[in-house]
């Protein structure tokens, strides 16, 4: 027997914190859709670095252009400020271990702040585009702005798509299984599944990947 989660807000759904469904749909954590975990570069107005942490993705194109689609950008981030002003942005993939340093770029994020230096990361300039990628990275993707969608209509979040200019891969990653997609690999996010039968709430997973076969 299936569960329907109507688009109505269930009554019965319980927030993990006051303003959850003010912000986020329901469906999130009905659904709850694992999404890779990586950071956002940028640079800020005032030439400082700017790194947002950031899931809601996905990436695919056709044999002319690939694109990185950024399903939901929230758009009181400086992030979004600096895309819409720069045009372009790098995308980095960090292995779990990084994940504490990433969020200390959340937790210190003003204006003035320096992020790569909060994050401890080391500052290189893309080879593309106009933007600081984190050299720690194992991957960097760099972006030219193709274009800006909020979705909704209501002025919260925003698709934010770009066009993949370049990607630069660290060398022990560029062949096999085990470094990409283990421990040292990509990081990935596990929504807080909502308990479907009691409506209560739950903690979001950070996962690692395990290949479980070849095809
Ligand atoms: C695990 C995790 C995932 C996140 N994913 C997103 C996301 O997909 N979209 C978004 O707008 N904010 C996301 N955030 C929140 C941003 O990282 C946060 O608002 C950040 O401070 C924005 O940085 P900025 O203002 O320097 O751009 C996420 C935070 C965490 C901890």
């Amino acid at each position: 027997m299936k569960i329907d989660i109507e688009k109505e807000f269930p009554k019965y759904f319980k927030s993990s914190y006051p303003e959850e469904f003010e912000i986020f749909s329901h469906f999130e954590t009905t659904s709850a859709i694992p999404q890779v975990l990586f950071a956002i570069t940028t640079w800020k107005e005032n030439g400082k670095p700017n790194v947002c942490f950031h899931s809601w993705s996905c990436f695919h194109g056709d044999k002319t252009a690939f694109f990185a689609v950024m399903g939901c950008l929230h758009q009181k981030t400086h992030t979004f400020s600096n895309i819409k002003r720069e045009k372009c942005f790098a995308l980095n993939f960090l292995p779990i271990s990084y994940y504490n340093r990433l969020v200390n770029t959340i937790k210190h994020n003003n204006y003035e702040e320096d992020e790569f230096k909060v994050g401890e990361f080391t500052v290189e300039k893309a080879k593309t585009i106009n933007a600081p990628v984190i050299k720690e990275a194992f991957m960097n993707i760099e972006c030219n702005l193709k274009d800006i969608q909020d979705l909704s209509g209501s002025g919260i979040t925003s698709m934010v798509i770009g066009q993949v200019e370049h990607i630069s891969v660290e060398e022990e990653y560029a062949q096999g299984y085990e470094k990409r997609y283990g421990k040292d690999g990509f990081m990935m996010l596990v929504p807080a599944p909502q308990n479907l039968k009691t409506g209560d709430s739950a903690q979001s997973g950070i996962a690692t990947l395990n290949i479980e076969m070849l095809d």
